[in-house]
């Protein structure tokens, strides 16, 4: 029975960190040298950095997955206000996929951008000298998201606001926690019997 309650143990421990491992990081050396030139430009305003929102991450990532597909020359109808990003044809299915509650979004502001290959002078002065600028060097905004595909890059600006906080619905969470559990434990049993 003790080396039973090990083994569960031991599939938890196990599972877990296999689940922790899995989740995905996305490395892209073109978002990373945006941020950090976006940074800079708020360096040079006197602005505290954007610091990485990861809700902010999956959403411009589903966005520029959407886009994908797109002309540049679309990019205009793409254009945002801020609290509209519903503009973006499937952005509710996006939301539910990045497990963020639509009430913390209507303080962000998305800003999509497309270059030819993602030249990226181009790009950085897309954002920092067209009426993108203005977004950026804005103190209330203080965290970023980023993605691309193709020629689109999709900047996700973020506040400390609960309203433009891209956060997730508690609820949510739980049943994450939730399904680890129970994989968890079903593997624990699985493990337990086969022994
Ligand atoms: C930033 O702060 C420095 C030092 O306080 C000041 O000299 C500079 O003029 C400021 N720049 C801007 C753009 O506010
Ligand atoms: C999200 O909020 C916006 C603005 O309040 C609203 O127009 C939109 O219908 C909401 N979407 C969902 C899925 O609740
Ligand atoms: C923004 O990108 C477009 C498309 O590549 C380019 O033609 C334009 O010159 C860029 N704007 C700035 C200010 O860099
Ligand atoms: C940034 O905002 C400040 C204050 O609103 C303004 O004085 C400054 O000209 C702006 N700088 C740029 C580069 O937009």
């Amino acid at each position: 029975m003790a080396f039973s309650k090990l083994s569960l143990l031991f599939a938890f421990v196990l599972v877990h960190a296999f689940l922790l491992h899995s989740s995905p990081v996305y490395c892209n050396e073109e978002e990373d040298d945006l941020l950090e030139e976006l940074n800079s430009f708020r360096g040079s305003l006197n602005l505290t950095a954007f610091t990485e929102n990861e809700k902010a991450d999956c959403i411009a990532d589903e966005i520029s997955d959407e886009l994908e597909d797109e002309l540049c020359s679309r990019a205009a109808e793409y254009q945002i206000k801020p609290g509209n990003g519903p503009q973006f044809p499937s952005f509710t299915k996006s939301l539910t996929k990045c497990d963020i509650d639509n009430s913390t979004t209507t303080d962000g502001i998305i800003l999509p951008v497309c270059v030819h290959n993602l030249d990226s002078d181009l790009v950085r002065k897309n954002y920092t000298e067209t009426k993108f600028a203005q977004f950026l060097n804005d103190s209330k905004y203080t965290g970023a998201g980023l993605g691309s595909k193709d020629d689109w890059m999709i900047v996700v600006l973020t506040t400390d606001a609960h309203s433009g906080s891209f956060t997730g619905a508690a609820a949510s969470l739980v049943a994450t926690g939730m399904v680890h559990y129970m994989v968890a434990l079903l593997l624990g049993l699985f493990l337990v019997f086969s022994l």
